[in-house]
Parts: C-alpha cells; sequence; structure tokens
C-alpha cells in the first residue's frame, strides 16, 4: 500500500527542485498581478476558505506538486487513513480518530459519546452534584499533550458558546504544582469536579497534579468524597479503579485514537461541560465535514490536501523551515500551542516507515501567538528578519459581538495588510540610499490565509480537521509515521535516573545537579 521509494530519489522530486530554481526569478509581487492565478488560489471546502494565493506557487507547481501526490499515492493513502487501515505501522495500529466524529460509526464509539455527553449535561444542569449535594461550579481538568491541549484550545475558543449554565472549566498540566496550585486557589472543594484525563494513565505529570487534587479534596470532604468528584477518560481501568473513579464517572479512550488526535473523543469531556452536549455533537459534525471534503474533493482542489503539498514545497524546495500561525481572533489564540503538539509530535521524524533514514527535511518547525499583539512583538523579524519562514493566518469574517464589529474589522483589515506587505514588500521612492534600505520591505514572503465564516463549534471542528489532515498529507509524502512519538520516551527514562540521583547522596552528585542539591538543602 505504502509506496516503498524514497521520494527524494524520484523524478518528480528533481522536476520540483527544477521548477523551484526558475521560480526564483518570479517574486510574489509579480505572481499576485495574475488575477486569474489568483482566483483559482481561493479555495473553498466546508465552510472554510483557503487563499492560497501569496503562496510563492504558479499552476506548473501545483500540476508538479499533484504529480507528486499521484507518484505517493495519496489518494491511497486518504483512503486507508478514513477506512481504517492500519496506517500506524510502528505500533500496528489505525488511526481512525475521523471515526469519533462520523454519524455512522461503531456502535460502541457511539454509545460511549452518548454517555460522556449526558454526564457533562447533567453537570451542568446540576442534576449531577457533588457530595455534599451542591451542583458543580468548577471543572479542572487534569492531563498533558494531548489530554490537555485540544480540550484547553476549544474550550478558550468556545466558552462564548457555553451560555449560563457552564461551569469555570480550567486547566491543570504542568508539573511542578504552580498551575494546581492556582487552579485551586479560588475553588471550593464541595462544587468542584476533576476530569483526570490520561490515555495511559501513567503520565508522571498528570498523576503527580492528580493525586495533588485528591489529597486537597479528602482533606476538605473526607476520603468518602473522591467517587463523588472525580471522573476519568483511559484506556487504563486497572489504574482508574485504583484511584477510587467510580463506575459511572468514567469514560473509555481506544487505543486506534493516538492523544494529541483526541480531543473528539472522550478526552473531549471538559470541552462539553463548557459547551454542552449539543455544540459539541457540531464540533464533531463540522469535522465530519471536513473529512468528508477531504476525501471526496479533486487533490487540487482539496484544502487539507492543499495545505500539506504547499507545505511540503516551503520545506524541501524553498528552503522556508518554519511556520508561524497567527490567528486573528482572540478566541484562538491557543491555536498555535494546540498545532505545536499536532504537528511536530506528528512530523519531527527523521525515518522513514521502512526505518530508512531521510535525506530530506521533514516538518517544519511551528510556533505563533496572537496576531494582533504579535504585530508589536515579532513582526519586525517577519518582515525585515532574515530567517525564513511561511505563516498561516487565521481569521473569522464576523467576531464574537455586534459590539465589537468595528474593532473586528479593524483587526481583520490588519491581518490582510499583514499578509500583503510579508508578499509584496516595499521600497520607499525617495531620501537618503541608506535610510531607505532600512526601510525597505524585501517581501516575497509567503503566507496562507484560512477564513472561516464566525467561530462556532462547526467551524472551529472543520478548521482543526484542515490542520489534521494536512499533516498527515504531508507524512505520506516524506513517507514517514506521524502517528507515534517514541521521541518523547528517552527523556521520561533519563527524568527517573535523575530524580533518584538529586533524592540520594549528595556527595556523588557534580556540575549543576550538584549546585541544585545545595540551593535547596
Ligand atoms: O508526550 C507524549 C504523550 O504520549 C502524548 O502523545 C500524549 O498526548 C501525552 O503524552 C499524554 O499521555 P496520556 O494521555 O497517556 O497521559
Amino acid at each position: 500500500m505504502e509506496p516503498r521509494s524514497d521520494p527524494s530519489r524520484g523524478t518528480t522530486w528533481s522536476m520540483l527542485e527544477q521548477h523551484a530554481n526558475t521560480l526564483i526569478k518570479h517574486p510574489l509581487s509579480e505572481l499576485l498581478q495574475d488575477e486569474a492565478r489568483n482566483a483559482s488560489l481561493l479555495i473553498d471546502g466546508a465552510e472554510l476558505c483557503a487563499d492560497f494565493s501569496r503562496m510563492q506557487v504558479t499552476a506548473e507547481t501545483l500540476d508538479l506538486l499533484i504529480k507528486f501526490a499521484e507518484d505517493r499515492e495519496l489518494g491511497n493513502a486518504i483512503e486507508a487513513l478514513l477506512s481504517g487501515a492500519m496506517v500506524n505501522n510502528t505500533e500496528g495500529r489505525a488511526a481512525l480518530h475521523t471515526a469519533l466524529r462520523d454519524p455512522a460509526a461503531p456502535t460502541e464509539v457511539r454509545d460511549e459519546l452518548q454517555k460522556f455527553l449526558d454526564y457533562a449535561d447533567a453537570v451542568r444542569s446540576g442534576e449531577r452534584r457533588g457530595s455534599t449535594d451542591e451542583a458543580f461550579r468548577t471543572v479542572i481538568n487534569i492531563g498533558i499533550g494531548g489530554s490537555d491541549l485540544g480540550p484547553r484550545f476549544a474550550v478558550a475558543a468556545l466558552r462564548h458558546a457555553g451560555g449560563d449554565t457552564a461551569p469555570d472549566v480550567r486547566f491543570v498540566a504542568a508539573l511542578d504544582g504552580i498551575e494546581l496550585r492556582t487552579a485551586l486557589a479560588d475553588a471550593d472543594p464541595a462544587t468542584t469536579l476533576f476530569i483526570i484525563c490520561s490515555k495511559t494513565f501513567t503520565t508522571l505529570e498528570t498523576l503527580t497534579n492528580a493525586r495533588g487534587a485528591r489529597r486537597w479534596l479528602a482533606d476538605a470532604l473526607g476520603e468518602d468524597a473522591i467517587p463523588a468528584h472525580f471522573a476519568a477518560v483511559s484506556v487504563n481501568a486497572a489504574a482508574m479503579d485504583e484511584f477510587g473513579v467510580g463506575a459511572d464517572a468514567r469514560f473509555a479512550m481506544w487505543d486506534w485514537v493516538g492523544g494529541r488526535y483526541s480531543l473528539w473523543s472522550p478526552v473531549g469531556l471538559s470541552i462539553a461541560m463548557a459547551i454542552g452536549s449539543e455544540n459539541f455533537r457540531s464540533l464533531l459534525a463540522g469535522a465530519h465535514a471536513m473529512d468528508t471534503h477531504f476525501r471526496e474533493a479533486p487533490l487540487r482542489e482539496n484544502i487539507p490536501v492543499l495545505h500539506g503539498l504547499l507545505a511540503v514545497w516551503q520545506q524541501n524546495f524553498t528552503g522556508r523551515n518554519q511556520r508561524l500561525v497567527l490567528p486573528y481572533d482572540e478566541r484562538l489564540r491557543l491555536l498555535p500551542e494546540y498545532l505545536q503538539q499536532l504537528w511536530m509530535e506528528s512530523l519531527g521524524k527523521s525515518v522513514r516507515k521502512n526505518g530508512a533514514a531521510v535525506r530530506y527535511r521533514t516538518g517544519a518547525s511551528l510556533w505563533g501567538s496572537g496576531g494582533s499583539p504579535a504585530q508589536h512583538s515579532f513582526a519586525q523579524w517577519l518582515h525585515q528578519g532574515s530567517a525564513e519562514t511561511v505563516v498561516d493566518y487565521v481569521g473569522t469574517a464576523n467576531g464574537l459581538s455586534d459590539d465589537d464589529a468595528e474593532a473586528h474589522l479593524q483587526s481583520l483589515a490588519n491581518m490582510l495588510a499583514q499578509a500583503e506587505v510579508l508578499a509584496r514588500g516595499s521600497m520607499p521612492d525617495s531620501g537618503d540610499e541608506a535610510l531607505r534600505a532600512h526601510r525597505a520591505h524585501p517581501g516575497n514572503r509567503p503566507s496562507t490565509i484560512l477564513l472561516l465564516p464566525e467561530l462556532t463549534p462547526a467551524t472551529l471542528g472543520m478548521l482543526l480537521a484542515v490542520y489534521e489532515h494536512s499533516v498527515y498529507v504531508q507524512s505520506v509524502m516524506w513517507g514517514i509515521n506521524p502517528f507515534d512519538q517514541f521521541g518523547v520516551e528517552q527523556g521520561k527514562a533519563v527524568a527517573r535516573e535523575r530524580a533518584a540521583e538529586l533524592a540520594g547522596d549528595s556527595a556523588k552528585l557534580t556540575g549543576i545537579a550538584r549546585r541544585i542539591r545545595d540551593w535547596r538543602d
């Protein structure tokens, strides 16, 4: 099923390299003059619109990239993903996060969805109460990585859809205790519900925070209160038993859902608490609409396919190996943090699926922040610095409230202006020559705009599915497995050794470890 060959040894790769050399002579300022070209790069899919016109590509580039995709059997690879083939070859699993949002999902998946949504609604309505018979007002999700970033982001993005009955949903991930302390500072144990979210239920950070939360709760309300105040999402039933999670407050995960693809599963329980079951179902429906577009649209009109192919183009043929994500809607502020795991844990690989070392660059680094504040922070570096970067601007045509309509329009105008200046550049036409050089914007810096009509659970689902599938497309082009993450294991093992040393005989410590110990003693 997988093409076994090294993609960089094929003739299409060489043709793309040659083409990139030719295109250097045609900067974006020139390409953007061709209105027909620009119009052909404005792509609609589900309710999203993607503007790829500020990527340094022509019709020929796209023809070559589509040919490359066909060489790599991308169509078959998409079908393999969506139909549950064993695409995660190193762990011997399918990657069926798309099944979680498919109305035709297997009964077991639909039943679990109904179960956790019912639970969330019961908490929201006050039907489900704490040990002192008070309704929950604070919900604290304890998890890390995929068990934190997706829900944390989605709750921040969609809190506005939650209505008056929504509890205050908070997140705790970091190991050192400060985030937990902050989350608990003004919380009342009697009205606080914890969700321990851990696929494995063995993750050090999550277990440390969960034990801290358990102590806090038991100290205030007694051991007997634990089952009423803890829910959990995991594949590890024995660990949930040991912790004391009640049978009716535990929700299943499946090993065919990777952590960073899991917000659609019961890992999304905290999202459902914040926005309610109906909105959660809309989130799933939006993602499913994008899955359908991904499966059915021709490659040339397929938003995730083009996004992924153009990422490969930038990474391997134009040498731009960073991606910035800049949302121009403050509710999407955590999008870059969420995408960092999705993109970099998935594409941070240097061997192909067959174990052979890659001879080309794989995933770009990804970072970003809210677009508007970024203009007064690192935008200078973007416009006049020497690094090679691609930007994804993400905007919503309509903002949160009519009261802010004017401010939102200004914000969108700034997004367009940033993309335009990056692409076209500018040169002051008069003045001292040296000063003109300082003030010049070189331009020719590519970007994409992803536009949503407004931020709803459904459009958010579509946006996230675009990125999930773009990542998959890139992995197929590079022949790597995006669904494992062995690179995070070694650090965990060494941390256990260092922890034992730091707590042991100080005479055996040297260097900075000795200094840590000296300053702690
Ligand atoms: O960082 C590694 C990782 O395995 C992620 O892929 C995952 O999302 C995270 O740890 C948390 O794992 P768990 O849900 O098992 O606690």
